[in-house]
């Protein structure tokens, strides 16, 4: 504002130049003249016969205020060296807009333009977001407090470790500020665990061998041959039993052959 007021002064103290012009003409040869619209620019002064003439801008140049410029601005350049991107093209009328590129924030921007761009700090496992950034400012990170964790970039929160002992488990690995807590069966729980097991095991193997044994025994009674009543027979001699088959008796021939008594056939 001060500096305006001075180069206003300035420009008064000049005394070729000393000429005050309604608003929408410029000073020019101690004469106003008519300013050229913006898109346009000065081709001729006025003089005391005619008014401005204007021509349009062309190629990569602009004028974005009614002006009594001789040349039309050049269009700004989005460097790509500073992270820029066009935000806004250039047209006739208005300069290029330059913005940042994903990841980047505007470190130095004026009306709505950015001159140069910054990458965005990531804030890591073990931090949350706690301010996001915007165009012109950075995310802002802070640590997760003791008992809580976060293991992702950027993490919105920080999220309390696991409490084991609330899912009857016994902590195996402490929680970090980038790690939850490990949960497992402790030692107590892994031995109780194993006990447990083990008489179960037992109490399952108890009626399966109870009942292997009964099933053998019972099987001993049914398929053995009635003892031959071999007593009186002499050696050779041969003598008929009934054997229980299936239910009924048959008669197979028994020989006393040596001290074991045979079964000859049936
Ligand atoms: C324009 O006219 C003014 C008087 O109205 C005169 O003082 C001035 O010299 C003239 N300028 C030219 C360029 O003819
Ligand atoms: C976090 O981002 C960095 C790169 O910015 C990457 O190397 C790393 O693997 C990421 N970590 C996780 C947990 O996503």
């Amino acid at each position: 504002m001060t500096l305006t007021f001075l180069v206003f002064l300035v420009i008064r103290a000049v005394p070729s130049e000393a000429v005050v012009c309604s608003p929408g003409e410029y000073a020019v040869h101690g004469e106003c003249c008519p300013m050229c619209s913006p898109g346009q620019r000065v081709q001729k002064h006025c003089n005391n016969f005619s008014s401005t003439s204007c021509i349009p801008c062309v190629g990569n140049t602009y004028t974005d205020h009614p002006n009594g410029l001789e040349e039309c601005r050049r269009c700004k350049f989005c460097d790509e060296e500073l992270k820029l991107i066009i935000k806004e093209k250039c047209v006739y009328t208005r300069n290029t807009v330059c913005g940042c590129r994903e990841g980047y924030f505007c470190r130095d921007f004026h009306d709505e333009d950015c001159e140069m761009c910054q990458k965005r700090t990531i804030c890591p496992p073990g931090f949350r977001v706690s301010s996001p950034g915007t165009v012109t400012s950075d995310h802002v990170c802070e640590i997760c407090p003791k008992g809580t964790f976060s293991a992702a970039n950027m993490s919105m929160v920080c999220t309390p470790w696991t409490r084991c002992e609330d899912s009857g488990m016994v902590e195996v690995k402490a929680g970090t500020s980038a790690s939850d807590a490990g949960c497992g069966r402790g030692r107590d729980a892994v031995t109780t665990g194993a006990v447990t097991g083990l008489i179960i095991l037992v109490l399952l193997l108890i009626p399966v061998a109870v009942f292997l044994y009964w099933r053998k025994k019972k099987k001993r009674k049914q398929y053995e041959p009635r003892k031959p009543e071999t007593e009186g027979l002499e050696k050779g001699e041969e003598a008929l039993v009934l054997v229980p088959e299936n239910g009924r008796e048959i008669a197979i021939g028994i020989q006393e052959t040596a001290s074991h008594p045979g079964v000859l056939g049936l």
